[in-house]
């Protein structure tokens, strides 16, 4: 009997041993994982895709951003804090192992009564009554909204109230309720409340035949 008892309790040890070791496995499993995956990663070194799988309108050293898109004629963009919303495609093949996989970036042009120097424009240099914001929100990627009467966003996003010179239209966002002015002279986008870290990503647009298109988005992620 005694024997048997003993024999129990060494089962018992071994199961608790084994047990208590799988907390340690695990950790040292998600410690590995990476170092694995960095010494056999799944691009290959170059441009980053795929070596003879280039999609077919992409030319090896030129990576593209996105199709050039039509978003508004400018006679629709006329009147001060008119606006066009607009979804465009954008490409990350230097990202996507499975070759040029789209992402879709909605969008927000906006016509300002004053110039203002965007970056999206002639690279900043030249000023523009127009400026065309991504309305993914740097936060943490909700859509916002572009809100033409700040009394809306006084009400309905988090009682903020702009000071006289920025009632007018602006960027609200109703994760977290962070508020962007579009028409800042300086800074195009500015935050002027909530927690956003930056200005909302722009995009780079010219005006083709009377036709504003936009032409790519800023690089970078949400934040
Ligand atoms: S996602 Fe927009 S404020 Fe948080």
């Amino acid at each position: 009997m005694a024997e048997e008892q003993k024999a129990k309790d060494v089962n018992r040890r071994t199961f608790l041993q084994v047990v208590a070791s799988i907390p340690a496995l695990g950790a040292l499993a998600a410690f590995a994982a990476p170092l694995l995956r960095y010494l056999k990663p799944n691009l290959d070194p170059g441009l980053g895709v795929p070596q003879g799988r280039f999609p077919p309108d992409l030319i090896e050293g030129d990576l593209p951003r996105g199709e050039p898109l039509p978003i508004a004629r400018v006679e629709e963009l006329s009147e001060p804090w008119s606006s066009k919303f607009f979804v465009f495609t954008q490409k990350y093949p230097q990202y996507t192992p499975e070759q040029a996989r789209a992402f879709t970036v909605p969008g927000v042009a906006i016509k300002l009564p004053w110039k203002v120097r965007f970056p999206g424009y002639r690279e900043g240099k030249e000023p523009t009554d127009i400026v065309v914001f991504s309305r993914i929100c740097p936060h943490l990627g909700c859509i916002f909204n572009y809100v033409p009467d700040w009394r809306e966003i006084t009400a309905g996003y988090g009682g903020y109230m702009p000071p006289p010179e920025r009632r007018h239209g602006l960027l609200g966002c109703p994760c977290h309720l962070s508020i962007y002015d579009p028409a800042d002279r300086d800074l195009p986008g500015r935050v002027l409340s909530g927690p956003a870290p930056r200005p909302p990503r722009y995009f780079v647009y010219e005006v083709r035949n009377e036709v504003i298109v936009v032409t790519a988005v800023e690089p970078g992620g949400i934040a």
